[in-house]
């Protein structure tokens, strides 16, 4: 027999370059217990159906545990000549139980098989992932109890907007992870159809049993077009989409962490532990893994488009294009995964510079649409409170003051409708406290926000 599984028709041997470019087996081995699995219930299948006789059934899954005890120690060499994972454990297989080996190929194809290792392989990083979420989503919620009446200013533009508390403003992270650990559900509940069964692309004239296979691999169904089966990499699409809205939430958070750690800001400060220095300049302490994450958002994002551009040329139904298609998951899982937990290990360490905050929120005018809406209250319509309290900015600027600051003769000058009581009575800690409706920023919606949280978490 020839060297290569596939070498009966071939005359000369395959380029020594050409070996190693083509073999994917640097990216694919990490899918050898779900190649084995995929194996195991394929062998089990074409056994029940009289295809492999049960001599032939118990050689293949005794030699499959071998093989999986060898590559689990370290033990077994894999080879570029063999190209990818499949080949790999195929050959070994039979150079361990002979002839019983050469049959397990019976009634499938490498691609029918790496269709269904991915999906399985994936599956359990997804659930992985959606774990790392909620722990994540666990810290932030335990610091947003522990702030949840800790005064911000909220920005827009990031020019100062409104007091905030710092629990709300956490919680709205908590918000975009949980649709983030939705899109991997989703992603996840389509992807789980077993495209086993499906061959090289048009099916086998073997008498198999896909609902056999799919059950026992965990699946939902078989996939039921064995084209579809085989060209689709939808699934690896939407995981890398769901991965990058994901390393975009990570980023807009990492992004207001060095914000908010520099000196300027003096909002936060990270732990030792999760921070460099620098080799010139001896006073410096720099939030690395906010800036490692927000830099591997784009290359995820990377992956995402490169698979979409990949995919969109290929005629149906497999074509080589798609071994890239590993490369590209595969590093936008470990990338997410590792940024996730490294927040989710960072974050609790986090000293927060209250009274910095509190002081941030209460100059740069934060409380004037409290302003405006008392106004509002003692009857005046709103755009004319806006005109009002925007004059009463403009004169603070020119004095030099804040608004809470004005005495009663400057509120008159400004209009006969703006009252000391009005300025006087403008605080953050009002501000906040007012804005206590479903969503809003109150320390007591925070608050209940928090033990809906700590449920939905604990259920999960
Ligand atoms: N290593 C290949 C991949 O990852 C496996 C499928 C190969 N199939 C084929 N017909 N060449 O895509």
């Amino acid at each position: 027999m020839s060297e290569k599984p596939w070498g009966g028709r071939f005359e000369s041997p395959t380029n020594e370059f050409v070996e190693a470019f083509n073999a994917s087996i640097d990216v694919d081995a990490r899918m050898y217990g779900e190649d084995i699995a995929g194996s195991r219930a394929h062998a089990r299948m074409l056994c029940q159906q009289g295809i492999l006789s049960s001599e032939d059934l118990d050689a293949i899954l005794r030699g499959l545990d071998q093989v999986s005890a060898e590559i689990e120690r370290g033990d077994l060499e894999f080879t570029i000549a063999l190209e990818d994972v499949h080949m790999n454990i195929e050959s070994r297989l039979t150079a361990i139980i002979g002839d019983a080996g050469k049959r397990l190929h019976t009634a499938r194809s490498r691609n029918d098989q790496v269709a269904t290792d991915t999906r399985l392989y994936l599956r359990t990083r997804t659930d992985t992932m959606i774990a790392y979420i909620r722990k994540l989503q666990g810290v932030l919620v335990t610091l947003a109890e522990e702030h949840a009446a800790t005064i911000m200013p909220g920005f827009t533009h990031l020019q100062t907007a409104q007091p905030v508390t710092l629990g709300h403003h956490l919680l709205a992270y908590v918000e975009m992870f949980e649709r983030d650990a939705g899109r991997f559900l989703d992603a996840r509940k389509r992807m789980n159809q077993c495209p086993l069964g499906s061959a090289a692309l048009a099916g086998t004239t073997f008498a198999i049993d896909r609902n056999m296979t799919a059950a026992e691999l965990g699946f939902d169904a078989p996939t039921r077009n064995s084209l579809d089966g085989v060209s689709d990499r939808d699934f690896i699409i939407e995981l890398l989409a769901a991965a990058s809205v994901c390393a975009v939430h990570l980023s807009r958070l990492a992004e207001e962490l060095i914000l908010w750690m520099s000196a300027q800001f003096h909002f936060i400060d990270l732990p030792d532990a999760f921070c460099t220095g620098s080799s010139i300049m001896p006073q410096k302490k720099n939030p690395d893994m906010p800036e490692l994450v927000r830099g591997k958002a784009g290359r995820i994002i990377g992956g995402l488009v490169a698979m979409l551009i990949t995919v969109k040329g290929l005629p149906l139904a497999y074509n080589k294009d798609m071994q890239e298609d590993k490369t590209a998951i595969f590093d936008a899982f470990d990338n997410l995964q590792g940024s996730l937990r490294v927040f989710g290990d960072m974050l609790p360490g986090m000293r927060v510079n209250v009274e910095a905050l509190h002081q941030a929120a209460s100059s740069g005018f934060a409380t004037a649409t409290d302003l405006a809406d008392a106004l509002v209250r003692a009857g005046v319509p709103f755009r004319d409170a806006h005109e009002i309290v925007g004059k009463s900015v403009g004169y603070c600027i020119k004095a030099d003051i804040e608004l809470h600051q004005m005495d009663a003769a400057a509120c008159q000058q400004i209009d006969p409708r703006l009252t000391a009581e009005m300025v006087g009575a403008l605080s953050v800690e009002a501000c906040v406290a007012a804005r206590n409706h479903i969503g809003g920023t109150a320390p007591d919606q925070v608050m209940a926000q928090v033990a809906l949280w700590k449920t939905a978490l604990e259920n999960n």
